[in-house]
């Protein structure tokens, strides 16, 4: 049964009947339209305008103009075959201060494309925060203050009343990591604060913004959708006398300071201790656990690379690759930057810099199965960029990304092998789109954007991936 193949280049794989195969997007990174209909700006409008923030000076303010061409994208989609779409909800179109006013004009933008996605057998799969808060919100305080999740809770209300009835699986928050630590420690992502005890406070408050939300939308939908949260995973390696520890130190940052909460009720004790000199987690009030360690139906699982770390001797130069996006100003690691180091990976890499290892995705979803039973994992975003080229004959031969959901998806297909209870794989990306600090210079899109024409081309990996969809197996 499990594939053979040791460098996990196969084909000929069965895909389990029912396995998902979607593709994924965000709000920011693809609609465009920033200011109309009601849309108000949120942190990512102010970040990209920040001279020096995102590469070229490029914004979300048309990106893949998404919000004028949804029906033409989900014909697309149709003709991709695709079972799901994950899609964010812009939180600055529904509530856009953040607290006041709800504006019907976003949540009917909305309404349409749920309607058009279920009218063409695409399952709607909802995330209500992929990054882009309300400005107001964050001018009051953003994520490190505890109304920013009371805010969340009123937004979670208002969209699970009003799509509710139709959506598939609701996803409350993508990557919380991202948000807290790159946002408000590490400086890379928006609001750009480098405050390592505001990104301890902001994780907190995510994870209850996430467990009121799972509450609010049961209340709130009339339809039978299943309730998930997406996490970043980091599959850290060790090296060195005291890699264990090293290790230990990045899992509960990245990883356990979101699953302890979440799923099993409760911070870990050596998170606190790690984090003990940059705060003592007194934003933690009585109830916040019962509140956060919500039952979830699925767990969205983004992955693409992993990262190596080493205690710092403390001597030598430090090294600090850890692989993430935007300049290091600060440090996205709390407690901890002073004492691990990130070693470079070594390749092959993608034009992202980041290391290509399908093993380790084998590796991640074994452990959560282990970790995790009875709770079935779906990968929500797995991808690569790219240097794509358009040839004369107008396509684009993108072999290399090609290879890399082959060994992606082989590596799934083993941990499916091996008996964890994996749903489907969303592909990130539909489309090339605004990638963050790197603007419009990053590919990921199994879909070619020409962003000056905004013309659409299927990629060779985008053909790949409908002959996947279609027939269930993975294809030569
Ligand atoms: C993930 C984000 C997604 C995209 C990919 C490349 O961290 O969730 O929006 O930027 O990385």
């Amino acid at each position: 049964m499990s594939a053979g193949n040791p460098d996990y280049r196969d084909s000929g794989l069965v895909f389990p009947k029912g396995f998902t195969f979607g593709s994924a997007t965000a709000s920011y990174q693809v609609e465009g339209a920033a200011a109309e209909d009601g849309r108000l700006p949120s942190i990512w409008d102010t970040f990209s305008r920040t001279p020096g923030k995102v590469w070229d000076g490029d914004t979300g303010d048309v990106a893949c103009d998404h919000y004028h061409r949804w029906e033409s994208d989900l014909d697309l989609m149709a003709e991709l075959g695709l079972d799901a779409y994950r899609f964010s909800i812009a939180w600055p179109r529904i509530v856009p201060t953040g607290t006041g006013e709800v504006n019907q004009a976003g949540l009917d933008f909305y309404s349409r494309l749920v309607d058009g996605l279920r009218e063409r057998g695409i399952r709607p799969v909802a995330t209500l925060y992929h990054w882009d808060l309300p400005q107001p919100l964050e001018d009051a305080g953003g994520w490190p203050v505890r109304a920013t999740a009371d805010a969340f809770e009123r937004y979670a209300e208002i969209v699970g009343s009003a799509l509710g009835d139709r959506i598939h699986t609701w996803t409350t928050l993508n990557e919380p990591w991202c948000s807290a630590y790159l946002g408000y420690g590490q400086g890379g992502h928006a609001p750009g604060r480098h405050e390592p005890a505001a990104a301890l406070a902001a994780v907190h408050h995510l994870n209850l913004a996430h467990g009121r939300a799972v509450q609010a939308l049961r209340a709130t939908s009339t339809g039978s959708p299943e309730y998930s949260v997406t996490l970043n995973f980091h599959v850290p390696r060790g090296e060195g006398p005291d890699a264990a520890e090293a290790v230990r130190r990045v899992d509960a940052l990245a990883n356990r300071a979101f699953t302890g909460p979440m799923l099993k009720g409760a911070y870990p004790d050596d998170l606190i201790a790690d984090t003990a000199a940059v705060t003592d987690w007194s934003f933690v009030r009585e109830g916040d656990l019962t509140a956060i360690a919500q039952p979830i139906d699925v767990l969205g699982v983004n992955y693409y690379s992993t990262v190596t770390v080493r205690m710092w001797d403390g001597v030598s130069p430090r090294e600090t690759h850890d692989g993430h996006k935007g300049a290091p100003e600060g440090t996205a690691w709390p407690g901890s930057s002073d004492v691990v180091e990130f070693l470079e990976q070594p390749g092959p890499h993608t034009s992202m810099g980041w290391n290509i290892a399908p093993e380790a995705l084998e590796q991640l979803l074994g452990s959560l199965g282990e970790q995790l039973p009875g709770l079935p994992l779906m990968v929500t975003e797995n991808g690569a960029a790219f240097d794509d080229a358009v040839t004369d004959d107008g396509r684009i031969r993108d072999e290399e990304r090609t290879d890399f959901l082959r060994r992606h998806l082989t590596a799934a297909h083993r941990a499916l092998a091996a008996g964890v209870d994996l749903r489907g794989y969303f592909v990130w990306s539909l489309l090339d789109n605004f990638e963050w600090g790197y603007g419009y210079a990053k590919r990921f899109g199994i879909v070619r954007v020409d962003f000056d024409s905004q013309e659409r081309t299927v990629k060779d990996s985008g053909l790949w991936f409908r002959e996947l969809a279609a027939t269930g197996v993975l294809p030569r």
